[in-house]
């Protein structure tokens, strides 16, 4: 798929924008603060429904002005949607309203309008980061390649947090923890399910593609760590879903003592392991780079798959972070992509001679480059 028109009203440092990007590798140069990472973020925006920058949603709204708009015209196998979003302050937060082809529509039909796998130099601390930055990952991948899986990550995320409140209450009502333990094991054991699910095939792309890339020695290993952990893991329905039970059941007087929900997907982690030994502690920089860079191509192809056509590719600031070997492999793994937007100061040296266009960022403008700049 490829986006064939991007416009902006008042989004960020975009008073009004029309882009008209071509299919292809899109390169965005600009100095620093000129507005190279926000039409990123705006069309990543599009594709997961979230900014991804972890800020307040009201700073997407241009300083000074009530309403942003972003609005795409995306040409699919299928034929072409629009998508739009429009962001509306409220107070000190904002509102978001979702339209497709026209028509205002909720979150969980929005998303799949626009598929987009985004790789910013912050994705780097999927390695050695938190737990909850590999959940992030996941949740974001999931939720793109399957609808469903958004809906039971939203309604266990409402019911931990009414949970978590009750816990904290001085007399909790044991009923209503009941009732709430229920619900949970059902949204919870579907998000298990579906990550098992995805990181099983997540793990033999990445696997694939970084043997590809360096050898089938060190072998990169991805694993899904669940909570609670599955027997043999057996991911069958029935059995995430009774050992996810029993699992709570278990520490019910452990949660009551601690006051907080101490079982279920929202402590999941996924292992990252080279050779079979723990990426984050004994591999170097380079091949923690390279191993994420494996698990993005992973993602893409996963969420090409999904889509049934090939999705953005978002590259914000990360090429330059790269040697020009990792770089190159990097772009060659994602050749059949049909459209490519790639930020830089500078234009990269590596880029595929056909197929680039080059453009100018300046101020929150986007202006095709002159021939000197583009070659
Ligand atoms: N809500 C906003 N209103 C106006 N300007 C904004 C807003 N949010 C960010 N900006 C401006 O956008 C610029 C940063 O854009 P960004 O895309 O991150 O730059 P870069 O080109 O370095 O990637 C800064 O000048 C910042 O002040
Ligand atoms: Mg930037």
């Amino acid at each position: 798929m490829r986006v064939t028109s991007l416009d902006l009203a008042n989004f960020r440092n975009y008073a009004a924008l029309h882009f008209e990007p071509p299919g292809g590798v899109c390169v965005l140069l600009g100095a620093n603060a000129q507005g190279k990472s926000n039409l990123l973020e705006a069309l990543s925006l599009l594709a997961t429904g979230k900014s991804f920058r972890a800020a307040r949603e009201a700073d997407l709204v241009a300083e000074g002005t009530p309403l942003a708009r972003i609005a795409a015209r995306v040409h699919r196998a299928g034929g072409d949607v629009t998508a739009g979003c429009f962001i509306t302050r409220v107070g000190e937060g904002a509102r978001k309203r979702f339209v497709r082809n026209g028509r205002t529509v909720a979150y969980a039909h929005f998303l799949g309008t626009l598929a987009a796998v985004t790789f910013l130099p912050s994705d780097l601390h999927v390695v050695g980061g938190p737990p909850a930055l590999r959940r992030r990952f996941l949740n974001a991948a999931l939720a793109q390649c399957d609808r469903t899986y958004y809906r039971h990550h939203a309604a266990y995320t409402k019911v931990i947090l009414q949970k978590n409140a009750l816990l904290k209450s001085a007399a909790p009502d044991e009923k209503l923890l009941a009732t709430y333990n229920a619900q949970l094991a059902d949204s919870g054991s579907q998000i298990i399910g579906a990550r098992a699910a995805y990181v099983r095939k997540l793990a033999a792309a990445a696997r694939e593609v970084h043997a590809r890339w360096v050898g089938p020695q060190p072998e990169l290993g991805v694993r899904y760590l669940p909570n609670p952990t599955l027997p043999d893991g057996d991911e069958s329905p029935g059995t995430v879903f009774a050992q996810l039970e029993k699992a709570l059941a278990a520490s019910a007087s452990a949660e009551m003592l601690r006051r907080s929900a101490l079982v279920g997907p929202h402590r999941d982690d996924m292992a990252l392991e080279l050779g079979g030994v723990a990426l984050e502690r004994y591999g170097s920089q380079g091949q923690q780079r390279t191993a994420l860079l494996a698990l993005k191509a992973a993602e893409y192809q996963l969420l090409a798959q999904a889509a049934g056509e090939p999705p953005l590719l978002l590259l914000d600031d990360v090429l330059s972070e790269l040697d020009a070997q990792r770089r190159h492999a990097f772009m060659l793994s994602i050749e059949d992509c049909e459209q490519v937007f790639v930020t830089a100061t500078d234009a990269p040296e590596t880029l595929p001679r056909t197929a680039t266009t080059v453009y100018e960022i300046r101020a929150g403008t986007v202006r095709r480059a002159p021939a000197a700049a583009a070659s």
